[in-house]
């Protein structure tokens, strides 16, 4: 499985993906006490999260769309891998744009996508200690901010489910 995964990425993509498990293997050992069961969802939503990125160029020029490489993912999941977990699916679909009341998967891969091991910029390094020090919220909050200000700043059309998420879980930090 892992090999037919891996045909799905990039050796750049998959240094991502690398740096990601490698934060998940950090957090299962020094902060969270995940099960079993929780922490190999969370290792295939990892893998298969942007599984659609090699597609997305060919499937989205005529209609931009920045976000579409969570669906194409998701469908991947769906129809390549036979995944049937509708919390698995979730994460994977709201992966880029966040929404109001995540699951704690939905909540782990949004912020281990953000803050992964290879992201060396400063934005990056707050979030992983904010993690690091269970404060979930606050790094959701902090993540959502910092990609919402870099999609005005590229004059892109601001995503509801994020400035939704936003209001939720200030409401709730
Ligand atoms: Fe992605
Ligand atoms: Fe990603």
């Amino acid at each position: 499985m892992l090999d037919k995964i891996r045909n799905y990425y990039s050796k750049e993509r998959w240094e991502h993906i690398k740096g990601m498990l490698s934060l998940l293997n950090i957090l299962g050992e020094k902060n969270y006490s995940f099960t079993e069961r929780f922490f190999n969802k969370l290792t295939y939503a990892i893998l298969l999260h942007d599984s659609g990125k090699l597609f997305e160029d060919q499937f989205s020029k005529k209609y931009y769309f920045p976000i579409y490489h969570a669906y194409l993912s998701r469908s991947i999941a769906i129809h390549a891998f036979g995944i049937e977990d509708k919390d698995m699916l979730n994460a994977i679909l709201f992966h880029p744009t966040g929404r109001e009341k995540m699951s704690i998967l939905e909540i782990f891969l949004y912020l281990i996508d953000f803050s992964e091991l290879n992201r060396t910029f400063t934005e990056a390094k707050i979030c992983r200690n904010l993690i690091y020090n269970n404060k979930l919220y606050e790094a959701l909050i902090y993540a959502a901010q910092v990609k919402l200000y870099y999609i005005e700043k590229k004059k892109q059309p601001l995503n509801l489910n994020t400035i939704k998420m936003v209001k939720y879980y200030e409401k709730m930090a």
